[in-house]
């Protein structure tokens, strides 16, 4: 498990915002921190001040994000253009880190042209990163396009340090099938943002081979509700919280029947009672929809 990404800026200059986002729970280990910036010194003073603060299990490094806004600071994924500094970044973090391990997140390369995550991985390994995860699309890809599993597996060819596959992996089976490419484990990413359930799912398949159903609608619900009230208790003003909401919601909407009914409904939501109220609907809906047998 790894926390969305961290400006290492931000816990720099102990920007109040910034430190909020470092906020995990006990339940959450094994977890990493995931930082991302530009400057040596300060990844590596910030995560230091990280391990200090929080006591992470490790420290994740981000050179994948292709946001422009971190980009156009040469963070993210524009370090993969820049392997002179993207290892200086991995030495200084792993310095400041140490005896915490150091991860890192990179895509494949910067273009179509210059796919360079064998070279990447191996730079980094030679830094002392501790694993490696791939996601499987260049930065110009954005999320569009397949992850290309070939060059992931050719990545994890390259080092020795594991390497972790990402990209595209929606169900059991297609975590089944990528198990051969050589990586030593699969990150999933949107999958997760709709179907959390997916892990036990996943879990189930590999030791037993057998596909379990998805959880019932009114199951799903009451997990989607329990979100929603632990994220009022954290943020304590419930209007916010449920604002911060909408789009953890738009995405447990994709999968559900009626979706895009859903996601109209979501748009405006603002209260705890108007999910009930929109669980209650959906799963009543449901119900009377269902085929008779
Ligand atoms: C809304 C959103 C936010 C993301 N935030 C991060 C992030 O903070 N750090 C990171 O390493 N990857 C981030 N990613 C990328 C995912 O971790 C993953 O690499 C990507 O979505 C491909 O995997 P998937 O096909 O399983 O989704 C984000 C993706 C999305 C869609």
């Amino acid at each position: 498990m790894v926390t969305e990404f961290v400006s290492a800026e931000g816990i720099f200059r102990r920007n109040d915002r910034t430190l909020e986002y470092l906020e995990f729970a006990e339940a959450e280990r094994p977890v990493g921190v995931q930082l991302f910036g530009s400057n040596p010194e300060h990844l590596g003073e910030a995560a230091r001040m990280v391990i200090d603060w929080k006591q992470p299990d490790f420290i994740d490094l981000n050179f994948g994000c292709p946001v422009n806004k971190v980009v156009s600071k040469n963070g993210g994924s524009a370090l993969l253009r820049d392997c002179p500094l993207l290892e200086k970044i991995a030495r200084a973090v792993v310095r400041a880190c140490d005896p915490v391990p150091v991860t890192a997140k990179i895509r494949i390369g910067w273009s179509e042209s210059t796919i360079n995550a064998p070279t990447t991985a191996r730079i980094l390994e030679d830094a002392g990163v501790a694993a490696v995860a791939v996601h499987g699309r260049t930065k110009e890809q954005g999320y569009s396009g397949a992850a290309n599993w070939d060059i992931i597996g050719q990545t994890a060819a390259a080092v020795k340090i594991p390497v972790i596959g990402n990209g595209d992996l929606a169900s059991a089976t297609d975590v089944a099938a990528r198990r051969n490419s050589g990586v030593s484990g699969v990150m999933l990413g949107r999958a997760a943002m709709s179907a959390p359930w997916i892990f036990s799912e996943i879990k189930h398949f590999l030791a037993t081979g057998e596909l379990l159903p998805s959880p019932p609608l009114a199951s799903q619900w009451m997990q989607i509700r329990r979100h929603c009230e632990l994220h009022v208790q954290r943020r304590g003003d419930e209007a916010a919280a449920m604002h911060s909401m909408r789009a953890r919601l738009m995405a447990y909407s994709r999968g559900m029947p009626e979706a895009k009914g859903l996601r109209g409904k979501f748009q405006h939501v603002g209260t705890l009672a108007e999910v009930e109220e929109i669980a209650h609907e959906s799963i009543t809906r449901a119900a009377q929809t269902e085929p008779v047998t």
